[in-house]
C-alpha cells in the first residue's frame, strides 16, 4: 500500500511507518543517540522537558530486561530489534520546594516520541512504539523514580524482510492508512 497525502507535506510524514520485521544488524550507540537528540528538542509546556528514556542494545542486560517486560505478542518480534527504548515522563515539576503536577507531561512526551520516530526514519531506521508491556515489571527493572509514568517501549533497528515474520504478522507488514481530515478537523467546532 502506498500512502497518499491529500495536501502537500514533507515525505517523512507518510514515509514513516511501524514495521515489525527487523534486520539482524546491530545498532551503534552513535546511530541511536541522534534519535534521543531529536526528541530532546521537542517543545514542552514551560520548557519542562518531562520525557525520560532508558534503553538497551540487543545482547546487553538492559535489552533483555526490557524485552522480558513486553507482552508475548510484542516480544515475538520486538526482541529482534537492535535496541529497545522505554519512554517515561516525569509527571510533576519542582516549584517552591514542592512537587506540583504537570498536566502536560504526557502530551509533551508524545511530541518527543514523534520527533524520535521521524529522526529514525530520516536515518533509514525503523522505530515501532509498543504500549503492550508489564509496566510494574518495567518500572522495577529500570529503577524508575517515583513520579515517573511509563508510556511505551520503542523497538528500533534496520527494517528487515517481512518473510522473517510469522504468517499472521506478515499479512500486517505494510503502511497503514489514515482517517480523512474531514473526520478529524472542524472549522469552529470539533468533529
Ligand atoms: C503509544 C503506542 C502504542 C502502540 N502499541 C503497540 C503494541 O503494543 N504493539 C504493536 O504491534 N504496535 C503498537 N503500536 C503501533 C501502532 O499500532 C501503529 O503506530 C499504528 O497502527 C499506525 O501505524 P504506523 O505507525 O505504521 O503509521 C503502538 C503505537 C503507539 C504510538
Amino acid at each position: 500500500m502506498t500512502r497518499t497525502a491529500d495536501h502537500p507535506i514533507a515525505d517523512q510524514f507518510t514515509g514513516r511507518w511501524s514495521p515489525r520485521a527487523f534486520a539482524d544488524a546491530a545498532l551503534a550507540e552513535a546511530d541511536l543517540m541522534p534519535l534521543f537528540e531529536a526528541a530532546r528538542w521537542a517543545p514542552s509546556a514551560s520548557n519542562n522537558q518531562p520525557w525520560r528514556f532508558a534503553y538497551g542494545l540487543r545482547g546487553d542486560t538492559a535489552f533483555a530486561k526490557i524485552a522480558a517486560a513486553l507482552v508475548p505478542f510484542n516480544r515475538t518480534w520486538g526482541e529482534k530489534a537492535a535496541a529497545l527504548v522505554a519512554v517515561a515522563s516525569r509527571s510533576t515539576v519542582a516549584k517552591d520546594g514542592a512537587e506540583n503536577p504537570n498536566p502536560w507531561h504526557a502530551f509533551d512526551t508524545g511530541t518527543a516520541w514523534g520527533s524520535f520516530a521521524l529522526q529514525a526514519y530520516l536515518q533509514g531506521l525503523s522505530a515501532h512504539a509498543m504500549g503492550g508491556f508489564d509496566a510494574a515489571k518495567l518500572a522495577e527493572t529500570l529503577a524508575m523514580p517515583t513520579g515517573y509514568v511509563l508510556h511505551a517501549v520503542i523497538a528500533v533497528g534496520h527494517k528487515g524482510d517481512a518473510e522473517s515474520l510469522p504468517e499472521a504478522l506478515r499479512a500486517r507488514e505494510f503502511p497503514s492508512p489514515r482517517l480523512p481530515l474531514t473526520q478529524l478537523v472542524g472549522r469552529g467546532a470539533f468533529k
